[in-house]
């Protein structure tokens, strides 16, 4: 899977995509992230790529001009799946778009947004999709296309070591993950489930559906 993501910050994305699973994937050439500073297709002077709104308002716009030539460069080189703008008023992203992207995409670009957004003409002529990661406004669409891309990533297969652990996160099938622990077995006299030591491995499976059901029941019965 390729990931093109046009940024007017790149550097925000620096991290991310350069640790742990994520850089792993990269190295195993399972996934190959780009990062696209659109400034570098600003064609003016002074290297701008917003401007003010028309019809005034507070706030600048992100210029259609650079997006769109990063994105006529990226489809020279290959065909996309997906345009997809990070935006506060996009499709809540949850774990079933995120299974189906990752199962489905091979080649996406994300536009992350910035200051009042972009010029609506690549909302309206160009994004194919827009994902919102919550209800809630971010500076910027950098930290958002961050989470898409991981979570849909570490579903690809060979990205985790241990494939069974994305299928056993929390959401797969619509429940909470079961209580972890860890050793040692006891801790300040607080002690570990006695089933998870027994060694009985088909009880200690059904212990941890049982208590999934719990959880969601507990903590988000919306999902049941
Ligand atoms: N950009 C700003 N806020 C956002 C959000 N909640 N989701 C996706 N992109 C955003």
């Amino acid at each position: 899977m390729r990931i093109d993501i046009l940024s007017a910050v790149p550097s925000l994305l620096e991290s991310p995509f350069n640790d742990s699973i994520l850089k792993r994937a990269q190295e195993k050439k399972i996934v190959e992230i780009k990062v696209h500073n659109i400034r570098d297709y600003s064609t003016n002077k002074q290297k701008s790529i917003d401007d003010y709104a028309f019809g005034g308002g507070a706030g600048m716009v992100l210029c259609i001009e650079p997006i769109h030539k990063c994105i006529l460069k990226l489809q020279e080189e290959r065909k996309y799946d997906e345009i997809i703008y990070m935006s506060p008023d996009g499709e809540l992203l949850n774990q079933s778009i995120c299974n189906q992207m990752s199962s489905s995409y091979k080649n996406i670009i994300i536009i992350c947004g910035h200051y009042k957004g972009i010029d609506e003409r690549l909302r309206d002529q160009i994004v194919t999709r827009e994902i919102s990661i919550g209800d809630y406004v971010l500076s910027g669409g950098e930290l958002a296309a961050a989470v898409l891309t991981d979570a849909i990533i570490r579903l690809i297969p060979g990205v985790l070591n241990n494939e069974t652990s994305a299928l056993t996160d929390s959401f797969q099938d619509n429940l909470l993950a079961p209580p972890v622990y860890t050793r040692p077995a006891v801790y300040n006299n607080w002690k570990v489930p006695e089933i998870l030591t027994s060694g009985n491995l088909k009880a200690i499976e059904e212990w941890r559906h049982e208590k999934s059901i719990l959880r969601t029941k507990e903590k988000r019965p919306d999902l049941l």
